[in-house]
């Protein structure tokens, strides 16, 4: 997660188990990204779990190029490619043995990235957190399943072990979450931004394309502070934010109301798991 996730995140939740991801870009540049990559690396040796890095791939991407060469120099396990082809990624990335997984919102994307060989597919759904989908999830996860048989993970609004389950029963094989590790201790997010996730619900998650021109996400009250929603309700045009304003415009995804507190990354995982095996 942009701005959000960090070192000890991506670090707490291998060791509680799932496989913590965080977007290269999170690293102000790529010599601090090497020493993190060779930090998350050496502290996540001997965890149950796992890590990814996120590659963003639009063409505005200035470090791309660099980026891909230091997730190849360190050998990161699972590679998440968003905004824009795989193709450059997979070749490299399997030539040491990790994996690809590629973001996608439609099922042309989805056909395109399994053409372009992916290792697994995120289905970016409605409700999400950060770039959002618009797909119902039950309509992607089945019409996908219509045509790959592969690792299919699902992400958009999904907080709870029950709501994993339910994933898996519709289809998936994994789920992606999210915001609920916006609040933990361990994450980068600025303490007023946590908070206020303990108090929002899904009413409170506005969807625009004003902040970066591409639809996300976010909590209203930080829209309204930065002008973006006006008074009257209305949105300002797309794009007409910018990535500076990423950090003030909080995103989160339909599922907040889950989220009441601020906890360790550990606690999160483990209450997702209790959850996840209470609803078996
Ligand atoms: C603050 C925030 C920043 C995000 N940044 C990224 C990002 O940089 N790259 C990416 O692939 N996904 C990003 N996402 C999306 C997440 O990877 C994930 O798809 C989403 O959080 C799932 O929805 P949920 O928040 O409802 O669980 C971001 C989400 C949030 C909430």
């Amino acid at each position: 997660m942009f701005l959000v996730s960090g070192p000890d995140l991506v670090v707490e939740a291998a060791k509680a188990g799932i496989v913590g991801a965080f977007p290269t870009l999170n690293a102000r540049s790529p010599q601090i990204l090497d020493a993190w990559l060779a930090d998350i690396t050496r502290r996540c040796q001997g965890a149950p779990g796992g890590y990814a890095a996120n590659l963003i791939l639009h063409a505005s991407n200035a470090r791309r190029d660099d980026d891909l060469a230091l997730v190849v120099n360190h050998r990161v396990p699972w590679v998440i490619t968003s905004v824009g082809s795989p193709v450059a990624v997979i070749e490299r990335v399997r030539a040491y043995g990790g994996r690809v997984l590629a973001d996608v919102a439609t099922i042309r994307h989805a056909r395109k990235a399994i053409d372009a060989g992916v290792d697994m597919l995120v289905l970016l759904t409605a409700g999400a957190g950060g770039n959002t989908g618009w797909l119902n999830p039950f309509a992607f996860i089945e019409e996908v399943r219509g045509f790959w048989n592969g690792p299919l993970a699902v992400a958009g609004g999904i907080t709870t072990g029950r709501q994993v389950r339910a994933a898996q029963v519709a289809g998936a094989d994994l789920a992606y979450v999210g915001s609920p590790f916006i609040a933990t201790h361990e994450s980068l997010a600025e303490t007023d931004y946590k908070q206020a996730l303990c108090t929002a619900g899904a009413d409170d998650i506005v969807l625009t394309d004003a902040v970066t021109g591409i639809p996300a996400n976010f909590l209203a009250g930080s829209l309204r502070a930065q002008g973006i929603l006006q008074p009257d309700g209305s949105l300002l045009p797309r794009g007409a934010g910018d990535l500076a304003s990423w950090k003030t415009a909080w995103s989160a995804g339909h599922g907040v109301a889950s989220i009441r507190d601020v906890r360790h990354v550990g606690e999160r995982v483990h209450t997702l798991r209790q959850e996840w095996l209470a609803a078996g």
